[in-house]
């Protein structure tokens, strides 16, 4: 059998597949669909500091190939998430991420300071794409500058490894992926969703009661996959690729890519066995190569002319 595993040099994977913040509840909720221990890891729901009801329904709206969604981050919030999940997942062998937001560059701190103090947590992702109060309700990771002043933050603040969830939303993934780099991010996740609408052509209301949604689903895997080899072209830290990822096959071109590890996300909307089912047809695609260890075909592109 193929060696799975991957380092990123701050975390040891038993295999590239994580579960994608959103998509998988606090990871309790697929306990009864499959086998937690055998993803690489869990990547929760995002968390602010306060319990969140999120924005007002509706808010899905499948469109070919994706799903917008404008859920509007609702969630338990810390305290919580740290007494009556962390505990019962803290147990498991598969490494727990969470997702970390904030209104404030104050809050994504005070958010780390209080997980800090609990155990059982493998590293934070900083969703940075939160309507953020200091950017005039602007997400961080749509400016170099608000990326790394969050970033910086959190590293000062944190006891354990950071990684920076970065947003599709911008002209120029490199430099925000560097500022993220510079202020000391571990490593890198992206992608987001990508800002969309959709309108009901016989009430002419827009479909989502927020009017703006982030698409999801394979519609987004080609844009995912160019901003993956992006980064991971110009960046010395790790590279985590997400986006549309539905196949053991799609997993492993943002490995090509360049990506250390992915994030499945939608997927386990439409099976929640959908992440297990990646592991295994890696695995035997490896198999079928001939391929001993996965890590090695990362960022193998093959990008000169014929
Ligand atoms: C319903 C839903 C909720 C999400 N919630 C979060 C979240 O709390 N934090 C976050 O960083 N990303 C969130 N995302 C984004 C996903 O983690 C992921 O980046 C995005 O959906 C692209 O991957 P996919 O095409 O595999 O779903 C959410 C996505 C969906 C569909």
């Amino acid at each position: 059998m193929a060696d799975l595993s991957i380092d990123l040099g701050f975390l040891k994977l038993r295999n590239p597949v994580l579960a994608a913040s959103g998509t998988f509840g606090y990871g309790l909720e697929f306990a009864p669909f499959i086998d937690l221990e055998r993803l690489g890891g869990i990547v929760v729901k995002g968390l602010y500091f306060y319990a969140r009801p999120g924005n007002p329904p509706p808010r899905l709206a499948e469109s070919p190939s994706g799903l917008i969604n404008s859920i509007g981050l609702q969630g338990i919030g810390v305290k919580a998430f740290s007494q009556e999940i962390l505990p019962r997942l803290a147990g498991l062998r598969t490494a727990v991420i969470v997702n970390v937001c904030g209104s404030t560059n104050e809050e994504y701190a005070q958010v780390i300071d209080y997980l800090d103090r609990q155990e059982g947590i493998a590293a934070y992702e900083l969703n940075i794409s939160c309507p953020n109060v200091e950017q005039d309700g602007l997400c961080p990771a749509l400016s170099p500058e608000a990326t790394h002043a969050i970033v910086r933050l959190a590293k000062r603040t944190s006891r354990r490894p950071v990684i920076t969830k970065l947003s599709p939303n911008v002209t120029d993934i490199v430099c925000i992926a560097k500022a993220a780099e510079e202020a000391g991010s571990d490593a890198v996740s992206l992608i987001n969703t990508v800002l969309a609408m959709a309108v009901d052509v016989e009430t002419r209301r827009p479909r989502l009661a927020n009017v703006f949604g982030g698409l999801s689903g394979p519609a987004i895997k080609p844009i995912a996959l160019r901003l993956v080899y992006q980064a991971a072209s110009r960046l010395k830290i790790p590279v985590i690729g997400l986006g549309g990822i539905m196949s053991g096959r799609d997993a492993l071109e943002f490995l090509i890519a360049g990506a250390m590890a992915v994030e499945v996300g939608t997927a386990n909307l439409v099976d929640p066995e959908a992440s297990i089912r990646i592991i295994q047809e890696m695995e035997d695609w490896c198999e079928e190569k001939k391929i001993k260890k996965l890590k090695d075909i990362i960022g193998t592109l093959n990008v000169a002319s014929p």
